[in-house]
């Protein structure tokens, strides 16, 4: 065995068994807020910092694929003063990331149907995805306007018309080849999935690629977590038997 390196053992986990794929439900914004007497969108300024330390910390330690649920297909249900709030602060965000892109170099994909945003996030959005697709090594996949059960459906629409249009042969339907048509199409499933806040669930969150994940729930606030945080949860994860119907 490796001799593990004096962070590592700080951390409390291996760095030879990082997962390699971390996935976050970030949720607990408008109750950390609320617990300050502070507008729900306070909470979501909050949480978009929480998202830039995480995201850094994850790149630093050697995580190569973290998927961020950012906004759901359910969450267009809130008062649109909110959902203003959380698209502008996505806005900021790929302006920032946009500028500091060739120091960064993280790729950046967005999980979703984004076509129903504005079009200058849109825009951004198209920007980001293009500049960023030359880099390897590390890759962000940011959700927004995205459901687990809205992308099976596309993806099985998707399916269809490429039968229908003869650009695939009609040969039986596989698991492995189902999987090319979700937006996480040739990226490893998520090996941890961190949900902070206490809600036990996965609200819809990657449905089709959780199927083996670990999942890793905490009590903690999305905007209070911290590199800490993160490092118990890997702690957890290392700690876990991962069987997959074995024994
Ligand atoms: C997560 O925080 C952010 C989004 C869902 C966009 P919430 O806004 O859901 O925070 P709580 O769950 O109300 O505390
Ligand atoms: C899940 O959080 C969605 C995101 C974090 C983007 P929600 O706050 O929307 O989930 P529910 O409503 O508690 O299930
Ligand atoms: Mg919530």
């Amino acid at each position: 065995m490796m001799e593990l390196s004096s962070t590592d053992l700080e951390k409390g986990w291996d760095s030879d068994k990082l997962p390699c794929h971390i996935a976050i439900i970030m949720d607990g914004n408008g109750r950390w807020a609320q617990r300050r007497a502070l507008p729900r969108t306070a909470g979501h300024a909050a949480g978009a910092e929480t998202f830039r330390r995480i995201a850094t910390y994850c790149k630093d330690i050697g995580i190569k694929y973290l998927t961020i649920y950012a906004f759901s297909t359910e969450n267009w249900k809130r008062p649109p003063a909110e959902v203003k709030v959380i698209m502008e602060l996505l806005e900021k965000y790929l302006h920032e990331a946009l500028g500091k892109m060739e120091k960064d170099r993280v790729k950046m994909k967005f999980f979703g149907d984004v076509t129903v945003l504005s079009p200058k996030l849109q825009e951004l959005i198209a920007q980001t995805e293009e500049l960023s697709a030359k880099f390897e090594g590390v890759q962000i996949n940011i959700c927004v306007n995205y459901g687990g059960r809205d992308e099976i459906v596309r993806a099985a629409e998707n399916y269809v018309s490429d039968v229908k249009n003869g650009r695939i042969a009609d040969e039986k339907l596989t698991e492995e080849s189902f999987s090319r048509y979700m937006y996480s199409a040739g990226m490893p499933d998520p090996d941890l999935v961190i949900r902070p806040s206490g809600e036990l669930r996965l609200s819809n969150f990657l449905i089709w690629q959780t199927a083996y994940s670990e999942l890793y729930y905490t009590d903690v606030l999305w905007p209070d977590f911290s590199e800490q945080e993160l490092d118990k949860a890997i702690v957890s994860y290392q700690n876990r038997n991962r069987r997959f119907g074995g024994i």
